[in-house]
């Protein structure tokens, strides 16, 4: 990974080409200048007009924000809207009825094909259907689901009838399914007998009975079941039903809820530097708002384009930009089943080839792993590929380096093809700082400017602003429409982890550290200033998964911290002390294989530390506080120059040195 030295020295800069610009949306820096500064001349009078120029309304609003209750903000709160009507009705009367919505292509390479009209269908057939289950608004309904149309029409169901869902992405271990049902209190949950990746098929369903099984999910009263795979599965009658006989038989059309523009549209747990996962709670009108005028800015999205995110809809960025954003400006977008590697790592080109896509949106991590795989295998190199149809390249999740930055330019965008990297997370609900690809000029590794409306800035840590060329927090200094409402359950944690009183409990902040470029203003963003780390872009706490690990019996103490990774962007090496005495050799291999699977039951694979160290204690200050910053010295297995007086048991570091 690319330093903080080398993005300072990043001095490339590639201009949108004059066709894009002459055709964007927001075109040129003239275009993002004047919406910038008509939300500064007025603030609540831009959103406003943006809201009602981007929206279908029941009952307008007359208020546009509310901030008596500052951070408990609210935008449009006596407007009345259906975030589904806007998705998908919306497109029926205006001419989409028979655009494709969705092109879904599974494992397998079936491709199938779904218009507005029956994606409307299937929708109000699934939302009748969960309302004949007593499913109503503000009832909580738990997603487990794979990617498939029928994981995106859960969603929208749920938003039709005004019912809050919760998607637990499908790589969660039972007893993190099980934590986010009770948090979130939910009536029902919709899973899939089995998923299908790679090839493989990786089991749903039953997670879900381990995880109702390990009790504490009273509320739960249905289980619905989509049959993926159409494998034997275990079966709890009068819970469990399958999705196509609640879908039998009900009504094509169901009148939307309408809901307040305040109205919880879903609930999406992350990882948090404390405890347990947050429920990030959005609101309904915001929320669409921004997926809506992001498609637009960011994606400059076109009646036209094929557009692809290959995100998963577990995660914000399948939220916003899969079940939410694409449908509500009416495009045609690709949804994945499968992985970048199956049948190999030519599929994500293959599949740009086949379905002619022209935006496509990934995340560092895959394009980092398919440069790899592309060097040691010509067969699959994207120049095998006919890839002229893109038009524009995202990128999300995590920084990417300079050197991924070039290859994606050059070998996918074939050095036509602006790229924006989009800086933004799930509290934020949409984009918050990316070039417009017709307007900003691109630098690798910076994700440029804030978007309009966006009051992103970096200060110290008492709130003063820096100066530009100083890195520091980063933060927003003002509300914006689709920013996270509350923490479900939990609202003292959300006042304190995201407007914290040094601060003056006014400014949003955003958990990452910043940098302005000097003379171009533009931000880079360092990493995470708390204890969170970023896995292929997956968010992870570094106390949940010692947690995790404590859990188990054989365990005394463990401290996880991150180290920097080529593919994965960071690692995770867990240092571990056991209630025995120090293994070695064979047995610390398998101990460490036994703790790995540990964690992976605890949380879910993606949460697998990929180094365990085994001592016999951890290095301590003399207070008994651990010496994180020691093990991240360790962890890249660079040599110890710090000072390390005030080290209790300075032993112990050769000891950690040794990696299973
Ligand atoms: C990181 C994902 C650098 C950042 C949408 C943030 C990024 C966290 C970028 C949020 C980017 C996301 N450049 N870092 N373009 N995008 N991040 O909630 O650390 O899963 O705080 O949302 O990812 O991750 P989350």
């Amino acid at each position: 990974m690319a330093d903080i030295e080398t993005f300072k020295q990043e001095n490339r800069v590639f201009a949108p080409p004059a066709e894009f610009v002459k055709n964007a949306a927001v075109s040129g820096m003239d275009g993002y200048n004047a919406l910038c500064a008509e939300a500064e001349r007025d603030y609540e009078g831009f959103w406003a007009r943006l809201a009602r120029e981007n929206l279908q309304w029941k009952k307008p609003f007359t208020k546009t924000l509310n901030e008596a209750d500052a951070p408990f903000y609210k935008w449009f709160e006596d407007g009345k809207i259906n975030v589904s009507y806007n998705c998908l009705d919306v497109n029926l009367e205006n001419g989409n009825a028979d655009k494709t919505a969705v092109i879904f292509e599974s494992d397998d390479a079936k491709v199938t094909r779904v218009t507005y009209r029956e994606l409307h269908k299937k929708v109000c057939h699934f939302a009748n259907g969960l309302k004949s289950l007593g499913v109503k608004k503000g009832d909580r309904v738990v997603i487990y689901m794979p990617m498939s149309v029928e994981g995106v029409a859960a969603m929208q169901a749920c938003a039709r009838i005004g019912a809050t869902h919760s998607v637990v992405f499908g790589g969660f271990s039972a007893k993190s399914l099980q934590e986010r049902v009770i948090d979130a209190g939910a009536v029902a949950v919709i899973t899939a007998d089995y998923q299908v990746r790679g090839g493989k098929q990786l089991p749903l369903k039953s997670i879900v009975d381990e995880a109702l099984a390990m009790g504490g999910c009273d509320t739960i009263r249905n289980v619905v079941v989509y049959k993926r795979a159409g494998a034997d599965i275990n079966w709890v009658e009068g819970r469990d039903l399958w999705l196509h006989d609640v879908v039998a038989n009900q009504p094509d059309a169901c009148e939307p809820e309408w809901v307040d523009a305040e109205h919880p549209l879903f609930i999406l747990y992350t990882s948090g530097s404390t405890g347990k996962p947050k429920g990030v709670q959005h609101a309904s009108g915001g929320y669409l708002l921004w997926a809506v005028l992001t498609m637009k800015w960011t994606f400059d999205i076109k009646p036209d384009d094929v557009y692809w995110c290959t995100a998963d809809i577990g995660w914000i960025t399948g939220h916003t930009y899969i079940a939410y954003g694409p449908l509500a400006v009416g495009a045609t977008q690709i949804v994945f089943e499968g992985v970048p590697t199956y049948p190999n790592a030519g599929r994500f080109w293959d599949m740009v080839q086949r379905h002619k896509a022209t935006i496509f949106y990934t995340a560092p991590t895959a394009i980092r792993s398919l440069i790899k795989a592309a060097e040691a295998d010509e067969k699959i190199h994207p120049k095998q590929y006919d890839l002229s149809s893109l038009r524009l390249l995202g990128s999300v999740g995590e920084p990417i380096n300079p050197e991924a930055w070039m290859w994606y330019y050059k070998n996918i965008g074939q050095e036509k093809c602006p790229i924006v990297d989009t800086f933004w997370q799930t509290e934020t609900g949409g984009h918050m700082i990316s070039p417009l690809p017709g307007a900003t000029p691109q630098v690798p590794g910076s994700c440029t400017l804030p978007l309009p409306g966006i009051t992103a800035a970096i200060v110290d840590e008492t709130g003063n602003d820096l100066p530009n060329g100083t890195g520091g927090i980063l933060v927003v200094k003002r509300p914006w429409p689709s920013m996270i409402r509350t923490i479900w359950n939990d609202p003292e944690r959300f006042k304190k982890s995201y407007f914290p009183e040094e601060f003056g409990g006014k400014v949003y902040l955003a958990g990452d550290g910043a940098i302005r470029n000097k003379d171009t203003g533009y931000f880079t963003i360092t990493g995470r200033i708390d204890d969170v780390l970023n896995v292929s872009g997956h968010r992870m706490g570094t106390m949940e998964i010692e947690s995790a690990l404590v859990a188990n019996p054989i365990v005394a103490e463990a401290a996880v911290v991150g180290k920097p990774d080529e593919t994965t962007g960071e690692s995770i090496c867990a240092f571990v002390v056991l209630k025995r005495p120090r293994p070695t050799g064979d047995e610390a291999k398998a101990i460490a294989k036994e703790l790995r699977d540990w964690v992976a039951k605890e949380i879910g694979p993606i949460a697998k530390p990929k180094e365990i160290r085994f001592g016999d204690n951890l290095p301590k200050t003399r207070s008994g506080k651990i010496m994180r910053r020691l093990l991240r010295v360790l962890a890249k297995g660079e040599d110890i120059t710090q000072d390390i007086s005030t080290l209790e048991n300075p032993a112990i570091l050769d000891q950690l040195k040794e990696a299973q």
